[in-house]
Order: structure tokens, then sequence, then C-alpha cells
């Protein structure tokens, strides 16, 4: 695996794998890398002949009082397991030359990014369209691989893609669990033994809504206010739990089979968001 800090021999040398006939399969992450990342790295390597990882906890997309300076960093254990999943190439940017001074460009998708993470996060889908933005053009992949986990990123992220004619396909890759339903991320590592233990309730509340669903129950209403008041009693405070069409993110008050379920909730001090799907 090679590993690359600067724009212009990233280009070099993924010119020079394009000129040998192979198409680029791109993973942009933040690092702290975990098994839902690494799922996605695996389908990049099944779609496609070269596969570029990004790690670069992208400031831009942090609000002030975010959680960016403890953001985990892992460079060498993350480096370790990608070269062991057969990655051709990491990509891990200099902040400095991502952001230069006087830097003055944003990407902003209107709408999809509006509800849900983007109002409690404001700026926050900005920032990672902005940077995805960047690395497409650095990085020019056939293809990128997203997790299905951050519905309203793919959501933003596709339909910037569509905007602006970035020659990219988006493929999704499923949310990866542990062991009691509690998706993977990287922030779990801030949870607390306790907190940890009543996070479980998170997808469990959502995966009885989706079942609630699968059987007959359509009024959306009903099935976001009954994971709510599971959340609650569970102990954790939810920022929102909506029904939604994950393509649009407009809310939706009939459920119907590829309705999405989304919800953020805190615990402690530390936020997760999660989804389903109705089957
Ligand atoms: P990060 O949180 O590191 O996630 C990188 C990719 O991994 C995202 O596409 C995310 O949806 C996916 N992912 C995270 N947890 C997952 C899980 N449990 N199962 C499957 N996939 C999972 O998302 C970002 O970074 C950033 O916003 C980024 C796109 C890199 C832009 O800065």
């Amino acid at each position: 695996m090679d590993t690359l800090r600067e724009v212009p021999p990233l280009r070099d040398l993924l010119r020079d794998a394009r000129a040998s006939g192979r198409t680029i399969g791109f993973v942009p992450t933040m690092g702290a890398l975990h098994e839902g990342h690494l799922s996605l790295v695996r389908l990049a390597r099944q779609e496609s002949a070269f596969t570029v990882v990004s790690i670069f906890v992208n400031p831009m997309q942090f609000g002030p009082s975010e959680d960016f300076a403890r953001y985990p960093r892992k460079e060498e254990e993350d480096s370790g397991a990608l070269a062991r999943e057969g990655v051709d190439l990491l990509y891990l940017p200099d902040p400095a030359a991502m952001y230069p001074p006087e830097f003055s460009t944003a990407v902003e998708v209107r709408g999809v990014s509006a509800s849900g993470e983007g109002e409690i996060r404001p700026g926050h889908f900005r920032g990672v369209t902005t940077v995805a933005a960047k690395l497409f053009l650095q990085v020019a992949p056939d293809v990128a691989v997203f997790g299905q986990k951050d519905l309203q990123q793919v959501a933003v992220v596709r339909r910037m893609i569509r905007d602006l004619d970035f020659p990219v396909r988006l493929v999704v890759g499923p949310t990866v669990r542990e062991s009691d339903g509690l998706a993977m991320s990287s922030r779990n590592a801030y949870l607390s033994p306790e907190d940890r233990r009543i996070a479980a309730a998170f997808p469990r509340a959502l995966f009885e809504a989706r079942d609630r669903a699968a059987r007959g129950e359509r009024d959306a209403a009903h099935l976001t206010e009954g994971v709510r008041r599971e959340l609650e009693s569970a102990g954790l405070r939810p920022d929102y739990v909506h029904a939604v069409d994950p393509e649009t993110m407009a809310p939706i008050a009939i459920a119907a089979p590829g309705t999405a379920i989304a919800a953020a909730v805190r615990v402690g001090k530390t936020r997760l968001i999660d989804n389903v799907l109705v089957p």
C-alpha cells in the first residue's frame, strides 16, 4: 500500500493506475476505522480494480462546540488495517493544504441538507460536501463508497454528484452493527460502560418500529412516537425521530416499503445517529 499526503504525487499515481486500465474505487473516511469502514473498503475492492481510502478529520464539518479536537486519531492502526485489506493507496491529506489561507469556497446542497442533522448541526453538510467535492476532484474515482449509517449524508452527496455532474458512481454499503445491534461508529469510543449499555436501546427501538411497519402499521407518526417513547424510557435523549424519504429527506406521513426511520440521540455527552428502512 502506498501512503501519500500531497495532491501532485496522488494524481501521478492515479494517472498510472488509470493508464493501466484500472478503475478507481474510493472510500473517504475520518479514520479511527472499525468494521463498518472496512466493509466499505471490501465493497470498493469488489467494485473497482484500484482502491483508495482517505483519512481526514475534516474541520469544516464540525461545529465550534463539537468534538473536532477530541475526535479519535489512530493513523498507525488504521494504516495497518487498510494494508491488510489490500488497499492500494492511503491518502492522508495535510489540513493546511486542504484549507490554505483564505480558503473561500464552499459546496452547498440545499433542501436535502436542511432537516435532521442539518438542522441540529448548522454548516455540517456544507463541510461534508465541500470536502467530498475536493476529494472527488483530487482522486477522480469511478466509484465512491459510502455507508447507509449516515443516511442523510448519502442523500446529500448523491444530490451533489447529480447536480454538479461528478463522473462518479455512488455505492452504498449496509450498516455494520455490534452484536447487540448498536451501529458501529468511531464515536462509540466516547461511551462510558453504563452509556454503552443504555445505547443498545437505540437500535432496538428502531428495529421495533421497522418490524411494526413490516407488520402493517402505516401511520408514520405512530411509528416515530413509539421510537421516541422507547428511547426516553431507556434514558436516551432523542434530538429527532423522523420518517423520511431517503432520497429527498422529505417527511413521510404514510410509511411504505423504502421509507427510512432516522433518529439521533444523546447519551451522556455522546451523540449517536442511526436509521432503518421499512422492508
Ligand atoms: P466517517 O464517519 O469516518 O465515515 C466514513 C464512511 O463510513 C461513511 O460513508 C460512513 O457512512 C461509513 N460508516 C460509518 N459507520 C458505519 C457502519 N457502522 N456501517 C457501515 N458504514 C459506516 O462520514 C464521514 O466519515 C465523513 O463525513 C466523510 C464522508 C469522510 C467526509 O469528511
